[in-house]
């Protein structure tokens, strides 16, 4: 991926924005089915009423200079349950694709943002391999759809997080052997995207769009070596290994082979995971990761406090510690922008393929003051330091592309619901109330529109 300017622009989700859940033939998603640990978190059936307003956040994009919009279409709106095509759910995004690109901001478009069918997931989801039958029956209809105006592509938001993350969230499956079934499957069903990508899209770009931090060990102890080196493998090289060259990552399976679990490129796919190479890594980032060996005195979450490292745990292999080095956000999650240096430098060593930072960003409680203002200094901190890594590691030779921070309007997060905020922009609606859903300019808005402005 060469663009000719780096691309400046923002991120989100469908099924995090649109709400419209039951609107023009959209069937239910695990994200619309999905129960809830806690229920005084906003559900996705508003979200913030993106699939009604688009075009004014289009354009108050657009006011801030931004060149480049990643969205994702909702798979739930374009394939009806009998496998046909859903026209209005293609009209819909044939209007926000032609809006983006009448104001001058590229369509960046992720095919599946961990919105499965729902109905898919009842027989057995990525563990079945009917899943990518229907995964690429359904990217050849955006291919062929959207082709003539969308360029860049991404195939698939996180397959590696959905392998690690909470199972209810993204619509997996709890037992190992299923869910290291349902990552191999995940990994083929972006294979087959790529193939037709290039096979139906005139310069067409792919790529993968896995959330890529490097694992620090807690110490210099060998045991806590060789853990931040597996959990390294699982976390971040498995997907990329097999995404850009073509394998099943040697640590990784040797990690699997000692839990019982044999992976291996299957005979009938080898050909089409040799062939279907991405033109580019999308990668999100947040923070850093840091392990240690488990003692097994130690209880699981002995000495965590901070969500990103709660659920990290193998027994006999590695555990997510608190990384004492690092300051925290309000949600409890740590802040290394050193780390996006570092994890910058370490793909390109491995894979020397361009990058486009597809997430990144502060997610934090927001303040509209009387007069309708949001002064979130934090967060254009946060966006600052990682612009100062990215930088840096540009400088050492790493070849990013685009700035594509997390996200462009404030929506629901995965875990948190709307309290929770990322946007440039903010909407007024609570978890609990929708109230009128307006949408304001952040500080952080007039900021990055500044920097845009110096730097393009
Ligand atoms: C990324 C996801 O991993 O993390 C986004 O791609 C998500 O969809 C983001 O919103 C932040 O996580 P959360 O839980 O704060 O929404």
């Amino acid at each position: 991926m060469k663009p000719k300017q780096f691309l400046w622009g923002a991120s989100l989700s469908a099924h995090q924005t649109e709400g419209a859940v039951n609107e023009d033939g959209k069937i239910p998603s695990v994200q619309d089915t999905r129960i809830r640990n806690n229920p005084n978190i906003a559900d996705f059936s508003v979200a913030v009423d993106h699939y009604h307003r688009y075009k004014t956040d289009i354009k108050m994009l657009k006011d801030a200079n931004i060149t480049a919009l990643r969205i994702s279409i909702a798979w739930t709106r374009i394939i009806n349950r009998d496998g046909s095509i859903n026209q209005l759910g293609l009209t819909h995004y044939d209007h926000v694709i032609d809006e983006l690109i009448n104001a001058g901001i590229t369509p960046i478009v992720t095919t599946y943002h961990f919105d499965l069918p729902d109905y898919l997931q009842q027989s057995g989801g990525w563990k079945n391999r009917d899943t990518v039958t229907a995964y690429y029956a359904y990217v050849k209809v955006l291919f062929e759809h959207f082709g003539d105006r969308v360029k860049q592509w991404l195939t698939i938001n996180e397959p590696n997080i959905m392998l690690l993350a909470d199972q209810k969230i993204v619509g997996f499956h709890d037992d190992a052997v299923d869910r290291y079934q349902s990552f191999y499957n995940l990994m083929i069903a972006e294979k087959f995207a790529i193939k037709a990508c290039h096979q139906l899209v005139s310069n067409a770009e792919i790529g993968p769009v896995p959330n890529i931090s490097y694992v620090y060990p807690r110490s210099s102890k060998p045991e806590d070596i060789r853990a931040a080196m597996e959990f390294n493998s699982i976390r971040n090289w498995a997907y990329l290994d097999f995404s850009i060259k073509g394998r099943i990552n040697p640590i990784f399976k040797a990690h699997l082979h000692s839990l019982g679990i044999e992976m291996f490129i299957q005979p009938e796919d080898r050909e089409l995971v040799a062939n279907n190479v991405p033109d580019f890594i999308g990668l999100n980032y947040y923070t850093s990761a840091t392990v240690c060996f488990p003692d097994e005195n130690e209880a699981r979450s002995a000495g965590v406090s901070d969500q990103q490292s709660e659920d990290v745990y193998e027994p006999k292999h590695y555990k997510g510690i608190t990384n004492p080095y690092l300051r925290k956000n309000q949600f409890n999650w740590t802040i290394d922008p050193l780390g996006l240096q570092t994890t910058l430098e370490i793909t390109n060593d491995r894979y020397e393929t361009p990058i486009l930072i597809t997430e990144n960003g502060l997610g934090a409680y927001d303040e509209l003051t009387d007069s309708y203002e949001i002064h979130d200094q934090y967060r254009i901190d946060y966006l600052e330091q990682h612009l100062t890594a990215i930088d840096s590691a540009s400088e050492n030779g790493v070849q990013v592309v685009g700035y594509l921070p997390w996200s462009a309007i404030d929506l629901i997060s995965v875990h948190e619901g709307i309290k929770k905020r990322y946007g440039f922009i903010y909407v007024d609606r609570s978890d609990s109330q929708l109230k009128d859903l307006k949408r304001y300019p952040k500080d952080s808005y007039y900021w990055f529109k500044r920097i845009i402005g110096e730097r393009s």
